[in-house]
């Protein structure tokens, strides 16, 4: 594995490894603006019946299909392992068994190969496929400090940016206390008998259901600053974290007290046995009850994420705004972000749909910075369940 400079080509070729879930990635991306192929084997199949990931399966499911996923990233891009300039992998966070499928096959492969090997933080990725969803566009230009706020199954964080030579620094100013959104999406789908994940199908289910027919309230946290008797430090920066516990508990307390648990029941044994339902019959197996708490809970969720992040950016003074992560599909979430960054004169960017569920392309993308920076990663690096954005 090189660890020194290498000479630069105007165009650079990294395969870029995703293992830190459920879905297996490989993907080739040039220079950290132009994805040249972009595999994505999804095990989203094999965790429903359990209606959540299950770590050693994740493994396993990793192992089998790590190396298709990486030979046909690199024959859809026509490349080879000798002809690509370096490989990128994510390091964390997540799943550590999975995360070390991907590590330990980049690092055999670095090695054998004499590329650089360069680890990427899951998280940034998620922010650099923002960045390079516009650099395909044609969009060079992006105003520094950058929101960002990664919106995902495992994470609902808020990130100040800033440039710092080919490098980008961050700044956490905002995180979940509790559930991220995603995992919410995920848990209220459950309750409500709609399978695993939950975020696509309350998605396409809102449309039908008032969202004004429960309220849910906005979620409170209780600021260490604003209790009383806080050990409060007045230098202290702004922070702007999010709560989803509270909201599951709330849908689970109007199943109860509206008895919807028996029609959720059949809902949920008719879904079972159509093999592949469609959205006609999701939504003839949901009542209006289902669909008014479905489009409640949407509107409640979408509000509380939108909310918060633009007052972060006025706090910050945030220049532009990334929305970014697998909750980042949600379409309620994007028209509602671009109405009211808009009327703050912010302008808010989001990767498109394939782009903002975990994904190789944006880790070979956020690695392109750190391949200019000669910042590789050594033969001792190791998976980092829990490792922070900075
Ligand atoms: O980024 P991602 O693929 O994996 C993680 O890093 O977690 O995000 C997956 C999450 C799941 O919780 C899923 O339900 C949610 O993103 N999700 C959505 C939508 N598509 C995926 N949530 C709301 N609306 C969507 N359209
Ligand atoms: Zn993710």
């Amino acid at each position: 594995m090189q660890s020194n400079n290498i000479v630069l080509m105007a165009d650079a070729y990294i395969l870029g490894i995703e293992s830190s879930c459920d879905e297996t990635g490989a993907a080739v991306v040039r220079s950290g603006e132009k994805i040249v192929s972009n595999v994505v084997f999804s095990q989203i199949a094999i965790h429903a019946p359990y209606g959540g990931v299950v770590p050693e399966l994740a493994s396993r499911e990793h192992l089998r299909a790590i190396v298709p996923v990486v030979r046909k990233a690199l024959a859809d891009a026509r490349q080879s392992y000798q002809s690509i300039d370096a490989l990128a992998v994510t390091q964390g966070p997540g799943l550590a068994g999975a995360l070390l499928v991907g590590i330990s096959f980049a690092k055999a492969l670095a090695f054998a190969l004499d590329k650089p090997l360069i680890a990427v933080n899951h998280l940034e990725g998620h922010i650099h496929a923002v960045l390079l969803e516009e650099r395909q566009k044609g969009n060079h230009e992006v105003n520094f400090p950058v929101l960002a706020l990664v919106v995902s199954g495992g994470h609902t964080h808020l990130y100040l940016a800033e440039q710092a030579g080919e490098s980008w620094r961050y700044e956490n100013i905002g995180h979940t206390r509790d559930d991220a959104a995603g995992e919410a999406f995920d848990k209220v789908a459950k309750l409500l008998g709609l399978g695993y994940p939950g975020g696509p199908i309350i998605d396409k289910l809102a449309q039908f259901g008032n969202p004004d027919a429960v309220n849910f309230g906005s979620p409170q946290i209780k600021h260490r600053d604003r209790r009383k008797g806080s050990d409060h430090d007045p230098g202290e920066r702004p922070r702007f974290d999010f709560s989803y516990s509270g909201i599951k508990t709330a849908v689970l307390r109007r199943v109860q007290t509206h008895n919807l648990q028996s029609s959720i029941d059949n809902r949920r044994k008719a879904l079972a046995a159509i093999p592949k339902p469609s959205l006609d019959d999701y939504r003839t197996l949901c009542d209006s009850a289902a669909l008014d708490l479905v489009a409640s809970f949407q509107r409640s969720m979408v509000e509380d994420l939108v909310s918060k992040t633009l007052a972060a950016a006025r706090a910050y003074d945030a220049a532009t705004l990334f929305v970014t992560g697998g909750v980042a599909a949600n379409n309620e979430l994007r028209t509602t972000f671009e109405r009211e960054a808009s009327q703050a004169g912010v302008p808010v960017y989001f990767p498109s749909r394939p782009l903002s569920t975990d994904n190789a392309a944006m880790i070979a993308a956020a690695a392109y910075p750190k391949l200019l920076a000669a910042d590789f990663a050594t033969m001792d690096f190791s998976a980092e369940a829990g490792m922070a954005l900075r």
